[in-house]
């Protein structure tokens, strides 16, 4: 089960049950829109479990298209005794009309995709919403009749029973699915069920959010512990470290580890403008050298990956050794800050509560174990969560809004072996393309941009009287959710074009500029 630990009394409580799909976690993010705390359960949680944890409201997601599909998971009926309201959604409404005595068939009729849904009548879940609107649907049976005692609110042309609610119950369903931006009014729909018919109170909001997250790590650490932060540059560890300064003030270091592979001016804007705005103690380690030292002569990716990594731990943790020695007599360093969101928690299984890890150093010097008890004051926050309340604190947008950056850096975007001056070559067009695409006022449709540089690659080309022979780089800008599928995006020309001949211009080394027009599948979004 996932993170019980948070902060229950002051917040209504609605689960969302998780079918398999992959909706589950889009709708625990709605009704976090709608103010409210949400939480996901697998579908294999035992009900008594459920209602322990006292929900206001539980929510059954999409799942499989059938109730009558082989294997398709079922509900205990038990859930229908406790007097929870509910909400079902696509496979999760065919559940609860097949568990309430209403009549799911297998019609023949499919409606995948956009549907035109009719209202007949709106009732409470769809007061106020257009009679005719559009829906997104994926489903084989249909609901033909409603159980006893529930009103049926919409049909399309092939499912005479599209929407129903018992409000005296705190019953509600679609057939759709409310929860993704093609379903128009879904928002409202949801908001309908949590507000009016399941009466959840709205105070689920980022100002409450980062108070409690600050009071939560207060109590972990308590009066007198010290903790410990490693910094990426990246939003996740800025927002953890920030909340865990305003809990604990100067009994928190921050460790930044500079391993020569960052972008152009991203230690500086964790230096300056990250200690400036959150006024944490700050350990930066210029592990330059060491770093590009250990990378020398290798191309293979997968090597450079494990060296960088292996030297990463190993400067972090010499940093860790310093800290505890210089800590002031009879107090104890004993936390670790990691940034883990929710997504990682729900995927991992859950497991709440507070976990020890144990650091097995290999550099020379004082204690032979170093055990540290896990802070994550993000473990019950999606990642637009995680950006408002950095916003919140007052971290600079740069930092908030930073995309996505892998941890061995650009070690993994030059195409060959890294060096010195390769990377130098890679940080001026990098920061090209990037400040191009933020005039254009871009940052926040496209997910990641990557310029990879072919380092061994050559080609001919002119500039003035005579004949270059440099290196082409790729722009990779792609859009997605989640990183685990992405499309190349589609960013104007004009842009294009004002990257390219600046980066062409500007580089002396770089002659040729491409465009990589890969989705993923079956390209990644790195080239390494
Ligand atoms: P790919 O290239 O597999 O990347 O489509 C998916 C996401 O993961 C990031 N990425 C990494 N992050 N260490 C990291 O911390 C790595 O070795 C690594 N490789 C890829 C990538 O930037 C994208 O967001």
């Amino acid at each position: 089960m996932t993170v019980p630990e948070q902060t229950q009394s002051e917040h209504d409580l609605v689960l969302v049950v998780d079918f398999g799909a992959q909706y589950a976690q889009l709708i625990a993010r709605r009704v976090r829109e709608a103010r409210v705390y949400s939480e996901i359960v697998p579908h294999t949680t035992p009900i008594a479990d459920m209602v322990a944890r006292n929900p206001k409201a539980i929510i059954l997601s999409g799942g499989p298209s059938s109730v009558y599909e082989a294997g398709a998971p079922a509900i205990d009926p038990a859930i229908f005794e406790a007097e929870t309201p509910l909400f079902g959604m696509c496979y999760g409404f065919q559940l609860m009309a097949q568990g309430l005595g209403g009549t799911v068939s297998a019609t023949g009729a499919r409606e995948f995709g956009r549907t035109r849904v009719h209202i007949g009548q709106a009732g409470t879940l769809l007061g106020g919403i257009p009679t005719e609107h559009n829906v997104w649907m994926s489903h084989g049976d249909s609901v033909t009749a409603a159980p006893e005692g529930f009103a049926v609110l919409a049909s399309t042309e092939s499912t005479p029973v599209a929407a129903f609610e018992n409000v005296d119950r705190g019953y509600a369903g679609v057939q759709w699915h409310p929860e993704v931006l093609h379903s128009e009014h879904g928002q409202k729909i949801l908001e309908h069920f949590l507000w009016d018919i399941a009466g959840c109170r709205q105070t689920w909001t980022i100002g409450n959010i980062a108070e409690e997250q600050i009071e939560r790590i207060r109590e972990q650490i308590g009066e007198d512990g010290r903790a410990i932060c490693g910094l990426s540059g990246g939003v996740d560890s800025a927002v953890a470290a920030a909340i865990v300064q305003k809990a604990i003030g100067d009994r928190l270091t921050c460790v930044y580890v500079d391993h020569g592979l960052m972008r152009k001016g991203e230690t500086e804007q964790i230096e300056r403008d990250f200690v400036a705005s959150t006024g944490a103690n700050l350990v930066v380690v210029d592990a330059e050298k060491q770093f590009l030292d250990a990378l020398a002569g290798v191309s293979d990716p997968e090597t450079k990956r494990k060296i960088i990594g292996r030297e990463f731990i190993r400067t972090f943790e010499a940093a860790e050794i310093d800290i505890i020695k210089d800590a002031p007599e009879g107090s104890k360093v004993a936390f670790l800050v990691q940034g883990t969101l929710y997504p990682d928690v729900v995927e991992s299984g859950g497991g709440a509560g507070t976990h020890n890890i144990k650091s097995h150093h290999n550099v020379g010097g004082l204690p032979e174990d170093l055990e540290f008890e896990l802070v994550e004051p993000l473990r019950t926050l999606f990642k637009d969560e995680v950006r408002l309340v950095g916003e919140q604190l007052g971290l600079p947008p740069e930092i908030v809004w930073r995309h996505p950056f892998p941890g061995p850096g650009l070690g993994i975007r030059i195409i060959g072996e890294v060096t010195r001056e390769r990377l130098d070559i890679l940080r001026e067009a990098d920061a090209i393309a990037r400040a191009e695409l933020t005039a254009a006022g871009l940052d926040r449709d496209i997910w990641q941009f990557p310029v990879v540089l072919l380092a061994d690659v050559r080609s001919v080309g002119v500039q003035g009287d005579g004949r270059t022979y440099g290196h082409p780089v790729v722009l990779r800008p792609v859009t997605s959710e989640d990183a685990m599928t992405a499309d190349w995006a589609r960013v104007p020309y004009d842009v294009l074009e004002k990257i390219s001949t600046r980066i062409t211009n500007e580089v002396r080394e770089i002659n040729r500029v491409t465009v990589d027009i890969t989705s993923k599948p079956p390209g990644t979004i790195e080239w390494e």
